[in-house]
């Protein structure tokens, strides 16, 4: 048995092979078919002539029904991949019944039977350089000596504001999905220093952009006795090394999917930096209504990140429009040590900053939000016991991947999209 993959780098050519996997497109003539195999690696055109002994059999198959296929590989230009098998030998393991997807069907269709969408060689892509983006980001933290850990998804007190809180019921308790991971990093880092989680975050986002999801996946790093450059610093070293990993190692998805892949070499460190009060002065000959304290809307943001055409940071925001967790200047509380990491076409893919650290600029903090200080105890535990200055940031995997690929819409970033509207399968 071979991978259709290994046939289209020519392991094979004029040999015998054996391949499994499911019937993409047929075309019957009448001395010959035409079939298109797929399996995880590729998809191969197969031939089967009428004098064959499995001529029969190819007559009897459906579009996606699951087969073994034996034949002779050869090299053929005029092939789809430049690769043939013509085929010896049919066995169908699953007769598939008439498959609902064709071309004509609409966008919308295709979105709601994704659980059959998903064989499509788009999504097929996407998940593989999905998987070489989580693959890369594990390297890198490891790489700088940071210890993966796995936070709780239940959680009983909001970390990002209450207007995009799930709610639930965990038998008689009122508890939530959590917003973001931090809080419970932050913990850690008590005891491991450097670490980092890539796990789902919720929020009950109404917005219906291509940058909205209510369930994505969030890589989150937190670590301590470090400033706001270094939070830069690594944020864009994680940038940078995702790029240049996926640029090796992902160029056939690029082609194949249609994706910029030059984009990916521009990324080098260090990253353009601008104040939050400068994209302000910038902005404003766009849209003269902005003024300073707003904060910025994703026309804005887009508008920024068209200018630079590559990942750059606004940082320094306005206190007033960031969580209670971020640390001010204390020589100008009004200014929060924030930063976004922006990219083209899509705004913001990261925030990050400092984190308070002393206890009762926090609680006040708290207050300021309309926030209890006693659901946050445990919080506030860790600014009694050996409290320091801590940063740490929150990277979104799907808007990270709908830059990279150019994508149309953040639902095709992930396998099981989850919108206000879709949920099923
Ligand atoms: O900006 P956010 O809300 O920041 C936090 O959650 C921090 N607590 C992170 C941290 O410091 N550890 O979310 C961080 C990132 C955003 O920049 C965005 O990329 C992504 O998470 N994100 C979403 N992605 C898809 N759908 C949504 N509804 C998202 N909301 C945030
Ligand atoms: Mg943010």
């Amino acid at each position: 048995m071979v991978k259709i993959g290994q046939v289209l780098e020519g392991c094979c050519s004029d040999q015998k092979v054996t391949v499994r996997g499911w019937v993409y497109r047929k075309r019957e003539g009448k001395e010959l078919i035409f079939l298109i195999i797929r399996d995880s690696t590729g998809f191969i055109q197969c031939t089967v002539k009428k004098a064959s002994p499995c001529w029969n059999e190819a007559q009897k198959l459906t579009i996606e029904s699951s087969l073994t296929l034996e034949g002779t590989a050869r090299q053929d230009k005029r092939a789809p991949g430049g690769y043939e098998i013509s085929a010896e030998d049919i066995s169908i393991i699953g007769l598939a019944e008439t498959f609902p997807i064709s071309k004509d069907k609409s966008e919308e269709f295709i979105r709601d039977i994704r659980h059959l969408w998903l064989r499509s060689r788009k999504m097929n892509l996407v998940m593989k350089v999905r998987a070489e983006v989580l693959e890369a980001a594990r390297q890198y933290f490891r790489s700088q000596d940071y210890t993966e850990v796995s936070p709780p998804m239940f959680i009983s007190a909001a970390v990002e504001g209450g207007s995009t809180l799930f709610g639930l019921k965990y038998f008689d308790q009122d508890l939530y999905l959590t917003q973001s991971s931090q809080l419970y990093l932050e913990i850690l880092i008590y005891s491991l220093e450097k670490v980092y989680c890539i796990a789902p975050s919720f929020r009950a986002e109404k917005s219906r952009t291509i940058r909205h999801l209510t369930e994505y996946w969030h890589i989150e790093g937190e670590w301590p006795f470090a400033d706001m450059n270094d939070l830069m610093r690594f944020e864009e070293g994680l940038m940078e090394h995702v790029c240049k990993s996926i640029g090796e190692k992902c160029k056939k998805e690029f082609t194949e999917l249609g994706a910029d892949i030059s984009k990916l070499s521009a990324v080098k460190v260090p990253f353009p930096r601008i104040t939050y009060t400068e994209a302000i002065d910038r902005l404003k000959l766009k849209n003269p209504p902005l003024k300073w304290g707003d904060d910025l809307g994703y026309e804005d943001e887009k508008a920024l990140a068209d200018e630079f055409g590559k990942p750059f940071f606004v940082y320094d925001y306005p206190t007033a429009i960031k969580a209670f967790y971020c640390k001010n200047y204390r020589e100008k509380p009004e200014i929060a040590m924030s930063a976004d990491m922006m990219v083209p076409r899509i705004g913001e893919i990261s925030t990050g900053g400092a984190r308070e650290d002393d206890k009762d600029l926090l609680i006040k903090r708290m207050q300021e939000q309309g926030l209890k200080p006693e659901d946050y105890e445990w919080y506030l535990d860790l600014r009694r016991y050996g409290t320091m200055p801590h940063v740490g940031f929150g990277m979104g995997l799907e808007r990270l991947l709908v830059w990279m690929l150019d994508l149309d819409n953040i639902i095709d970033a992930i396998p099981f999209p989850r919108t206000t509207r879709r949920f099923y399968p």
